[in-house]
């Protein structure tokens, strides 16, 4: 193996500049040439493809964001589009890729690999958590601490007037976020799109508060919870309960933003080392995760199933602990 292209793609996560860093500072030692693919699939089909120097990644384990860039890509859901970057592929000789993103990341290359013979591995950079085949995808973390700074901040302030709050919180789909979170910040309450929801049993939870003289009240809700977003949510709770003094705050995109975390940079940093080490041991068409604290490798068809994952014993603890 003599090059090695890489790229972000999707949703940015902290930790991604990381991932990147460990890659091509690996390709260096095993004397492979690394070059940085820009904007995801997007610069594979446009052919932006530019061989990178270790200076390149010098001062970037740091820093949020993605300085390869990344963007979501209609083009490669097109045999025209995947045509073409397999041709951007050959054209630059590169003998491998490494594809840092989330479950449409890997939707692709699972197609792309059905398609054409170029061996290809991912890493999970997603702050959703929503893959399976690893403990933690890269920028979890970090959001994570960047809701629950927030979320205390909004309970200084919920205490001071005595209001209920309802927070809502990203993860597209999926719960790890807004369950991890509101454990963390002692939310009374947690919505998450993997259980039903319904309005009367949090309005009664919310009563049973009040009645325990509570100050405060946070509701985590995740953005893709089956009662709607928090604004929804907040509308349905005021019919029942008027009395309630209810606000509602979106923390929106802040959520991916920031420093990465201890946490996501050591993840990335061994992620992206063993991402070249299993190209050079053959390994293909899988994405590389952490699992109970060894590198694992999970079938791309089978990482972007991420439901099984979720862990009850958390979802039974947030119950017992908001009372
Ligand atoms: O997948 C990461 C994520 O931030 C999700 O949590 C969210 O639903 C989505 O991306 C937002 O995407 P965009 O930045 O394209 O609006």
């Amino acid at each position: 193996m003599k090059k090695i292209g890489v790229f972000t793609s999707g949703g940015d996560a902290p930790g991604m500049n990381a991932a990147i860093r460990a890659v091509v500072r690996t390709c260096f030692y095993n004397n492979i040439e690394p070059y940085g693919i820009y904007e995801g699939y997007k610069g594979l089909i446009a052919g932006e493809i530019y061989l990178l120097t270790s200076k390149d990644v010098g001062n970037v384990i740091q820093r949020g964001g993605t300085f390869l860039k990344s963007a979501r890509c209609k083009e490669f859901h097109t045999k025209k589009g995947r045509q073409q970057a397999y041709d951007n592929i050959k054209k630059h000789e590169l003998d491998g890729i490494v594809a840092i993103g989330g479950d449409g990341t890997f939707t692709g290359a699972n197609i792309f690999n059905r398609e054409f013979n170029i061996p290809f591995v991912g890493l999970p950079g997603t702050i959703d958590n929503d893959l399976f085949g690893t403990d933690y995808t890269i920028g979890y973390d970090t959001a994570l601490n960047t809701v629950i700074e927030a979320v205390d901040k909004i309970r200084d302030t919920a205490n001071s007037h005595n209001r209920l709050f309802l927070v809502e919180v990203m993860g597209r789909d999926a719960g790890f976020i807004a369950l991890r979170s509101g454990i963390a910040v002692g939310a009374e309450a947690i919505l998450i799109p993997e259980t039903q929801t319904y309005i009367n049993e949090l309005v009664a939870k919310l009563e049973s508060g009040t009645k325990n003289h509570k100050n405060s009240m946070i509701v985590i809700v995740a953005e893709g919870d089956d009662a709607g977003g928090a604004y929804e949510i907040a509308e349905q709770v005021k019919q029942k309960c008027p009395n309630y003094d209810a606000r509602v705050t979106v923390l929106g995109h802040i959520q991916r933003g920031g420093s990465p975390s201890a946490l996501d940079r050591v993840l990335a940093s061994r992620l992206g080392n063993a991402a070249v080490d299993a190209l050079l041991a053959n390994k293909t068409n899988l994405m590389i995760g952490v699992v109970n604290n060894q590198i694992s490798y999970t079938p791309f068809s089978k990482a972007i199933k991420h439901h099984q994952k979720l862990n009850t014993d958390l979802l039974d603890l947030a119950e017992i602990l908001s009372y």
